[in-house]
């Protein structure tokens, strides 16, 4: 690097706006306690890191030649963190009709064969992360597809807009299309490949991934389960119990497993650092097991009402001191907003008789979702030191919203009307690893 660009990395840049930085988690909290708003705040980003947080005023005196980017009454905060996707399931998004299991075999195996060409899964990598930057997501954890070319399609497009993420080759020897079924040991080797590729990379990070326990053979979640054992500093992603239908399976093909979860833990899969997605139909021994190993569950609300899948139990497994996740699941998720998944967990809460407050549902699209990914001490907050990825927030992007917005007598009742009708054009700004994207 010359020094020119040295400098202009470390020339400072002064975001002015509202300002909503969590000082503590508001599902262990009163909310005033957790949360610290400016009214009028400024967010200095230096070298791709957060600077300092503080009053508008303070830092435009402190930091005076700063460029400075001011975005009125818009709402700075972390960027999204979108805990559990399948990028190549973009084009196959809002798909009719079916159940998880018909659901795969009709509309997403098919699509997942197409990545086996890397000119497909370039196109559909870049055009993910288009959408999903237009919706304010800066971080995410996807599957892949079989192919190793879907894992580097997906690395090589993120690593290219300098974002943080997380993917893995989905691994799956049985019960799925000819074309996408591997074997233990190509399991293994591939997923040991892209691991020595793209491992702590730049801003990258692998997570060993097995689809579900229906397409994986006893052999192969043990394969996958002892290189998870020989790089135990990779995340491990996986589905459990979204469905009724898929724990019944699931008991056929597993007769010796006490759960479905014991299908994982008999092979090395369950671990501090395995998110498990869905964990709607979930047994009192298989919540004990993953609040002891402190497992992250990935809540997937409109996926989890589009697919038909259940009703997340999120007040009791907070309550039981469970780490949460927030998730689109595109394309079994109806959406690419956090917005929209954020309104969806309001509404599943409802069902069960239990109001999410407005800031709980920031927290879990941001800190709660980060610190899932054992990420939170890089990003997800806007706390000094933290990667500076940040989306600023328009609180009345349409007239419905702007209506409703007006009457609003302090924050949350400004920003309630934005998660529960906001979409991408609630969007004001993005900022990636310190730059405007
Ligand atoms: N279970 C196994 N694979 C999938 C998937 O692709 N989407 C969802 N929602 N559930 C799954
Ligand atoms: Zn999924």
């Amino acid at each position: 690097m010359t020094d020119s660009s040295t400098a202009s990395l470390l020339e400072p840049t002064l975001l002015l706006g509202q300002t909503l930085r969590f000082t503590g988690n508001p599902f262990e909290m009163p909310i005033e306690d957790a949360v610290q708003h400016e009214t009028r705040g400024g967010v200095l980003l230096r070298g791709g890191q957060i600077a300092a947080v503080d009053q508008a005023d303070t830092l435009r005196a402190l930091h005076p030649m700063a460029k400075t980017v001011d975005y009125g009454k818009g709402l700075i905060m972390a960027g999204f963190v979108d805990a559990h996707v399948h990028y190549a399931q973009t084009g196959i998004i809002a798909s009719w009709g079916k159940r998880l299991i018909d659901w795969l075999d009709l509309y997403t195996f098919p699509e997942e064969m197409r990545f086996g060409d890397k000119a497909y899964a370039d196109e559909i990598a870049a055009r993910y992360l288009d959408l999903t930057c237009a919706h304010g997501t800066t971080t995410m954890a996807t599957f892949g597809t079989s192919h190793i070319t879907s894992v580097d399609a997906f690395f090589e497009a993120a690593q290219a807009r300098g974002q943080r993420v997380v993917a893995g080759k989905t691994c799956m020897d049985r019960n799925a299309p000819e074309g996408l079924i591997d074997t233990p040991q190509r399991a293994y080797d591939e997923s040991k490949h892209l691991i020595g590729t793209w491992h702590n990379v730049d801003r990258l990070s692998y997570a060993m991934t097995p689809r579900f326990s229906p397409t994986s053979t006893p052999e192969q979640l043990e394969a996958l389960g002892a290189l998870w054992g020989e790089h135990p500093d990779c995340l491990m992603q996986t589905h459990l119990s979204e469905q009724t239908d898929e724990i019944a399976w699931v008991a056929e093909l597993f007769p010796e497993a006490r759960d479905y979860l014991d299908t994982y833990e008999r092979f090395g899969l369950l671990g501090e650092r395995g998110l498990y997605g869905h964990a709607i139909h979930l047994k009192e021994r298989e919540k004990s097991r993953l609040r002891e190993v402190g497992a992250g569950l990935v809540h997937c609300p409109t996926s989890n009402t589009f697919i038909g899948s259940g009703l997340f139990d999120m007040a009791g497994l907070m309550a039981a001191g469970h780490k949460v996740g927030l998730a689109t699941d595109t394309g079994g998720g109806s959406s690419f907003s956090m917005l929209r998944t954020m309104a969806a967990a309001y509404e599943i809460g409802q069902l069960s008789h239990s109001a999410l407050h407005a800031a709980q549902l920031l927290w879990l699209a941001t800190q709660g979702s980060a610190r899932s990914l054992h990420m939170d001490h890089l990003i997800g907050n806007l706390t000094p030191g933290l990667e500076a990825d940040l989306v600023v927030l328009d609180l009345a992007s349409t007239d419905a919203i702007a209506q409703r917005s007006a009457r609003a007598e302090d924050l949350w009742q400004a920003v309630f009307p934005t998660i529960m009708m906001g979409d991408d054009r609630a969007v004001r700004a993005v900022w990636v690893n310190g730059k405007a994207a």
